[in-house]
């Protein structure tokens, strides 16, 4: 506002009501122009839609009410190998459209977590329901079924290697049939573009690196319009930076699609990112099931030991004597 239109505005201010009104509309009438108006909108746009960008950072999604039934359901798993057992008793759940991070040191259970919740491997007792159904009685048909809802993200992309990437993309949509062929470009076009690897479209899967292979599998298991994705350890074996752009694409793929997810992760800072909940999993208990936030402060000590390991220590400077003479 300019200082003329500030005078102006002070002086109205201290005169009644209605003189005010009349003074601010011969204002906007004789000062106001349509291009300030314009810009005005323009602004006002900018701020909604940086408003809105920060919120959906946030992440914010309410947990659903304790009402709703959850999407995925774990209920008191049991698993032994030879004797020992690796879940005793685990009971946890996902609501539809929310994260849980599974957490915990090697061999605590979590790749087996997610092949049980797969039908690859039969829980010796517990209930898994997924979406109300109960899965840990079906064969292997029906499973193959439930695997079209709930499917799974694996580690080197289990892509095939004679195909290009817009082909492995295409495979699932022309295995289920119904789509013409320009149809089908269309939407590996598309999926392409949701995981930012359009430039790869001819590209074969020995060509590309272990982040892109995992954006391309992402983008194939999307093309079987899934409920839910299950994500073993997506960050591995990639730099930061493609590690970043895999938890923004799962990210993405909840704030747009509804996408449940499931995330196997040895990397703190990825939960943070990502999680609404969080399943930690030691000495085939789950120690903690809940929230992010209650997580991170949560007392159990077990549970506070495996944070502060997770804290990045810098590499400490080689002492004098270590180093090698002429160095
Ligand atoms: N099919 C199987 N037969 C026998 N033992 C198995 C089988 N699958 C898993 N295990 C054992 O179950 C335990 C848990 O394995 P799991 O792969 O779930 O560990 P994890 O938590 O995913 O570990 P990591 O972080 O190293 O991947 C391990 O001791 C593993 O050897
Ligand atoms: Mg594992």
């Amino acid at each position: 506002m300019s200082a003329a239109k500030r005078k102006k505005k002070s002086t109205a201010l201290t005169n009644g009501p209605s003189e005010t009104l009349d003074t601010e509309l011969s204002e906007l009438e004789s000062e106001t122009s349509v291009e300030e108006l314009e810009e005005a909108a323009v602004a006002a746009s900018a701020l909604i839609a940086q408003v809105v960008a920060e919120a959906k950072a946030e992440r914010k999604v309410s947990l659903p009410e304790p009402s709703a039934p959850p999407f995925i359901d774990f209920d008191k798993v049991s698993i032994a190998f030879n004797g020992r057992k690796v879940l005793d008793k685990v009971s946890f759940h996902v609501g539809r459209g929310q994260t849980l991070c599974i957490l915990g040191r090697s061999g605590v259970g979590k790749s087996v977590s997610l092949r049980i919740l797969l039908g690859f491997l039969k829980p010796d007792s517990g209930r898994i329901s997924v979406d109300g159904q109960e899965i840990s009685t079906l064969n292997e048909r029906d499973m193959q079924e439930i695997r079209k809802h709930v499917t799974m993200v694996f580690q080197n992309g289990a892509l095939f290697d004679s195909l290009t990437v817009g082909e492995n993309i295409a495979f699932p949509l022309r295995e289920k049939g119904g789509l013409a062929e320009d149809q089908i470009e269309q939407l590996v076009t598309r999926l392409l573009e949701l995981v930012g690897a359009s430039e790869t479209v001819s590209l074969l899967p020995s060509s590309l690196s272990t982040g892109q292979r995992r954006c391309i599998a992402i983008a194939r298991a999307l093309a079987a319009q899934p409920e839910a994705i299950l994500y073993d350890e997506p960050t591995t074996m990639v730099d930061p930076i493609m590690g970043r752009n895999i938890g923004d694409l799962i990210q993405r793929l909840k704030l747009q699609l509804g996408i449940t997810s499931i995330v196997v992760t040895h990397d703190m800072r990825f939960a943070i990112r990502l999680a609404d909940l969080v399943l930690f999993l030691e000495g085939g208990e789950a120690r903690f099931f809940g929230p992010l936030d209650e997580f991170l402060h949560c007392p159990d000590p077990h549970v506070q030991q495996f944070l502060t390991l997770d804290e990045y220590n810098p590499p400490r400077p080689l002492a004098v004597a270590d180093q090698l003479p002429g160095q």
